[in-house]
């Protein structure tokens, strides 16, 4: 079994770039199949999400040529079938991200019902909601959602329940070929839904208001293939700016937009921690305390779940006291109550967590419980006195490139192990 372990309290401090979005490349990838032809997807990370993305895409008939490690050219031209297995959708949730596309495409998809995952139930309602809505017919047969489209996609109005980004991917990618016009009201504004509808903007679509919470779409006969460069990613750039406030050293981050993470910039700031915003990326470091803030995880541009267990941990260091709710996912404190063995003091009383500050952390075997609470893990792990290891890291691989070589290049006594899975970790 594969582990990080950490050596705590060397110096870490230097430059790392950040590569291109997750969030957003699986959901450019799977916008292809609405451009018949060869597409390029630049700034694509390097990572085990974005590698199963490709495996659905030639499980449709796509063929994916690695140009190098961050550039993929993806031919849709092959697409012929739009039928997405259980088994590549319950290694990969996002496959979903397939609904709105082949609908759009073909106006018909089977996508096997994904099931929940450790953060929460990860419901689609919304997404069959608003594309019903639109036209589609659903039924679900032996854990398939069979959607069909028997008079066509028909542009609306479809108001979502709460931002979902989801359901606004889907319903952007299958309104861009609907008759008639699409308005998508309360629709997320995150900074990968504007990624995507430039995307689709560049293949001939007509994507108006992306960022706002009301986007409205034209519909048009066809779109043609495209070049386009994966937006920063603004999580990975948030976590490396977090571990530069948490060692206190200097770390600049580059390969993102800081207005990609205002609010987060301004919370670090209230903190105490210094901030320099540049072109494509800051300087991050920390002179005194870290102070405390309250922080409520809410669709962008309010604060992003995606950073709610690094900034505890940083708010877990310390001598302050603070509450941090999380509002968008129901079951996302598991990191919580791993860093508590490592000495941090945090009480859950349902989506609140009041977290006391200790002068220390401790280093101890923990175990990544998601994609970021892992990467908050091994955070910890490096002010944290003695040895941590975090296992269970194939969450983290899912979304971070890297991630141990970029520690490693920041001075951080940080190794991949193996160890053998009967060890009691
Ligand atoms: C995307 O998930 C991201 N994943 C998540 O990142 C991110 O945390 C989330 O957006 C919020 O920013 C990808 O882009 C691949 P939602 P998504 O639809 O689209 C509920 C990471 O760490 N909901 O905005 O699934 C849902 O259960 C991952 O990189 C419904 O109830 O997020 C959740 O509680 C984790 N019904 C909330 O809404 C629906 O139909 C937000 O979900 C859709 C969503």
């Amino acid at each position: 079994m594969d582990v990080i372990r950490i050596e705590g309290g060397h110096r870490v401090t230097g430059e790392v770039t950040v590569e291109g979005a997750k969030n957003s490349a699986l959901k450019l990838m799977a916008a292809t199949i609405l451009a018949p032809g060869v597409n390029t997807l630049t700034n694509v990370p390097n990572i085990a999400d974005v590698h199963v993305m490709g495996k659905v895409l030639k499980r449709l008939g796509a063929k994916i040529d690695v140009v190098d490690v961050h550039t993929l050219r993806i031919d849709t031209s092959t697409v012929e079938s739009w039928v997405t297995p259980y088994e590549l959708v319950a290694q990969m949730r996002a496959s979903t991200a397939v609904l709105g596309p082949l609908l759009g495409r073909f106006g018909k998809a089977t996508v096997a019902m994904p099931g929940g995952c450790n953060i929460g139930a990860r419901k689609i309602d919304m997404h069959i909601l608003g594309l019903q809505a639109l036209g589609v017919d659903f039924d679900l047969d032996h854990g398939d959602i069979n959607a069909t489209t028997p008079h066509g996609l028909s542009g609306t109005t479809v108001t979502l329940d709460f931002a979902s980004v989801g359901a606004t991917e889907n319903l952007m990618m299958a309104a861009v070929r609907a008759k008639g016009t699409t308005v998508i009201d309360n629709a997320a504004r995150e900074p990968e839904i504007v990624d995507l509808a430039n995307l689709l903007n560049e293949m001939g679509a007509s994507v108006k208001g992306a960022g706002s919470p009301v986007i409205e779409i034209e519909g048009v006969a066809e779109l043609h293939p495209v070049t386009h460069e994966v937006v920063g990613d603004r999580i990975e750039a948030g976590t490396f700016i977090a571990t530069a406030g948490l060692v206190g050293e200097p770390v600049e981050v580059k390969g993102f937009d800081p207005a990609h993470l205002g609010l987060v910039l301004r919370k670090y700031e209230q903190m105490g921690i210094s901030i320099e915003r540049r072109e494509r990326g800051v300087l991050a470091w920390r002179e005194g305390p870290i102070g405390s803030v309250d922080i409520q995880t809410l669709p962008f541009p309010g604060f992003p779940t995606d950073m709610q267990a690094q900034t505890m941990c940083l708010l877990a260091l310390g001598s302050a006291s603070c509450v941090v709710t999380e509002n968008v996912f129901e079951n996302r404190f598991m990191f919580a109550s791993e860093l508590q063995r490592m000495g941090a003091e945090i009480r859950i009383e349902g989506h609140h967590a009041i977290v006391h500050g200790v002068p220390r952390f401790s280093g101890a075997q923990v175990k990544s419980p998601d994609l970021r609470g892992g990467a908050a893990l091994v955070m910890a792990g490096l002010v944290a006195d003695g040895i941590t290891v975090v296992s269970d890291i194939y969450h983290i691989d899912r979304g971070y490139e890297r991630f141990v070589e970029k520690l490693q290049g920041l001075g951080a006594r940080v190794e991949r192990a193996s160890v053998p899975d009967s060890a009691d970790l």
